[in-house]
């Protein structure tokens, strides 16, 4: 259990000077932070069910999704398995009350927007045969010193070395190694040719026929195949992988098994288990990074995390046909042709079509969405149509903070508007497909800002999403967080902002003290104190009237 235990720990005393310190430097650098934080309940919840798994590592290419996270096929198979049955029974509740009501509590983390200067080249762009490439951020250039450099002597014609001392020459040979790490949200290394995956030494090894022409030396990376790269409290909780090029002369393992298709290599750690980041460094980063092979590709996971797959069974089925390969202890060596390892990442729960292959966009995940849940509208319904039905409006109530505390006057106000109201309890949505069927059905979603706003990923295109943002200037990381990536998805987003006397926090406070008079100062005070005022003790009772207008405007808009 040790990984996931150490995540659940971590969660729990994250440490508040840390996360203080990346929120000033974030803001230094002119980032736009998120906050989105992490449910403690879910968290503990989680852990109680978590299997005591650690070796799950199935048979190769059987395909048969159905079994492939459940059993320990490994020869080092020591450890207890999970079963079937344990699975279903601790994917069910693992995924209870998060996924609609949002994070309520402490934990906090940043979301970066600032990553703009650095533009990730496609390797695939790259017609040239290379052996190496690595981009690094500027001023890290010591550790790379030697070899970048060489990159032209290093290329290859095939055609000239037609009898160069080739090790494995079976297929239609293209060797190169291309590390990105400029990217403050992810580092990505894209191999093609022998390139060889040994689990048990989270090693990925790309062989080359290459003669050593520089001093022999192996070329090597340490990779956190998780896209969170700029949040040094995530990223403490995700396990290296170490890449390497090797020239064949020692210490290569052989393979156990063949594979024809691609694989791509990533670690669940970091928040993984928060809804919000579940999407934003994980799920989002993987379509960017799998679909342009169509489901032809390998998921090869650092992590073994049993409820997590099985709680997004369907977004990894439709990504991919193949098994999930787990690292484990699995000494077996599983070779490719072509290993992707991290996931690439552009921005916030979102993704820039500049820079994803064939364009790829959010409305592109969405539609994937769709797919992987059979949901039926892709489009909301043009009210006064033939029809006549009313649109839907989802109102995602939490449990915690920010909460509504006049729901019923919502609702009435709503039904006076002709909308059919759909409220969300957490405990409705036991697992995503439930969530995504509701939500689907919806035309209009409207929630306080939280994890909970994520499922806008769901909603058919063109619909509202209205974020309600808690009184305390909070604007910025609410539109970061859910304003651009649901419009980048193609809905109509509208906000609202809290005024002082629809906030719950003038029970706490005078009017006269520096959290109404002086919401900066309090920003100042950092970011978890920040949060603990205005994230963790408000709750919201919208001024109907003044709401009023919003609503109507989300009701027009679907006549377009
Ligand atoms: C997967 O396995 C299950 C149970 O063994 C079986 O019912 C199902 O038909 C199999 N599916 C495929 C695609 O092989
Ligand atoms: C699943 O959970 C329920 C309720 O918590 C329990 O009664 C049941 O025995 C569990 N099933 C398995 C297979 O663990
Ligand atoms: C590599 O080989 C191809 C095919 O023979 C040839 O057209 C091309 O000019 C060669 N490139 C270099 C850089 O030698
Ligand atoms: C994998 O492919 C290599 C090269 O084609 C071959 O030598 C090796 O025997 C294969 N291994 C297995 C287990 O099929």
């Amino acid at each position: 259990m040790g990984y996931e235990m150490i995540l659940i720990k971590s969660l729990k005393r994250m440490e508040a000077r840390k996360l203080g310190l990346a929120l000033l430097v974030g803001f230094c650098v002119g980032v736009v932070a998120c906050f989105i934080s992490m449910t403690v309940s879910t968290a503990k919840q989680q852990l109680s069910n978590l299997p005591y798994v650690v070796n799950a590592s199935p048979v190769a290419e059987s395909s048969n999704y159905s079994q492939r996270s459940g059993r320990g096929h490994g020869a080092e198979g020591s450890n207890p398995s999970s079963d079937g049955a344990t699975r279903t029974n601790q994917t069910s509740s693992s995924t209870r009350d998060d996924a609609l009501s949002g994070g309520q509590t402490k934990g906090s983390n940043l979301e970066s927007e600032g990553d703009k200067k650095t533009e990730a080249r496609q390797p695939s762009k790259n017609q040239k045969e290379e052996i190496i490439e690595s981009k690094q951020p500027e001023g890290d250039k010591k550790t790379e010193a030697s070899q970048p450099n060489k990159n032209q002597k290093e290329e290859v014609n095939e055609s000239k070395q037609p009898d160069g001392p080739r090790i494995s020459k079976s297929t239609k040979s293209r060797t190169k190694a291309a590390c990105d790490l400029s990217n403050p949200r992810t580092d990505v290394c894209d191999m093609e040719g022998d390139v060889r995956i040994h689990g048990k030494s989270a090693s990925v090894v790309l062989v080359t026929d290459r003669r050593p022409r520089n001093s022999g030396r192996t070329k090597s990376w340490r990779i956190k195949p998780y896209a969170r790269k700029f949040d040094k409290a995530a990223m403490a909780h995700v396990h290296e992988v170490s890449v390497r090029v090797s020239n064949g002369l020692g210490g290569i393992p052989a393979c156990s098994t063949n594979h024809s298709d691609p694989a791509i290599v990533f670690a669940l750690g970091g928040y993984t288990g928060n809804y919000y980041h579940d999407f934003t460094d994980v799920l989002i980063p993987l379509f960017i990074t799998s679909r342009r092979f169509d489901g032809e590709v390998q998921f090869v996971i650092e992590t073994t995390n049993l409820w997590w797959i099985s709680k997004y069974e369907q977004i990894l089925r439709s990504l991919s046909r193949h098994e999930i390969i787990f690292f484990n202890n699995d000494d077996r060596v599983h070779c490719y042709r072509r290993v992707v390892v991290g996931l690439h990442s552009h921005k916030a729960l979102s993704i820039d079509p500049t820079r994803a292959p064939n364009g790829y966009s959010m409305v592109d995940f969405t539609k994937l969405m769709r797919v992987a849940y059979s949901l039926e509208r892709d489009s909301p319904i043009r009210p006064g149509g033939a029809g006549a039905k009313k649109p839907r409006l989802l109102l995602i109530s939490r449990q915690g903070s920010r909460r509504f505390t006049n729901l019923g006057e919502i609702v009435r106000t709503a039904e006076e508007l002709d909308l059919e109201v759909v409220v969300t309890e957490a405990k409705m949505g036991s697992n995503v497909a439930d969530i995504a069927r509701v939500v689907n059905s919806c035309d209009v979603m409207m929630g306080v800002h939280g994890a909970g706003l994520t499922n806008f990923v769901f909603l058919p295109t063109n619909a509202v999403v209205i974020q309600i943002v808690p009184f305390g200037k909070l604007e910025d990381i609410s539109r970061a967080c859910f304003g651009y990536p649901s419009q980048d998805a193609g809905l109509h987003y509208l906000e609202y902002s809290v005024s002082e006397e629809e906030s719950s926090l003038t029970e706490l406070y005078p009017r006269d003290h520096a959290v109404f008079r002086d919401p900066k100062s309090i920003h100042r005070l950092g970011w978890i104190k920040m949060g603990e005022v205005y994230l963790d003790k408000q709750n919201v009772k919208l001024d109907v009237d003044r709401f009023r207008p919003l609503l109507l405007k989300a009701r027009q808009l679907l006549h377009q």
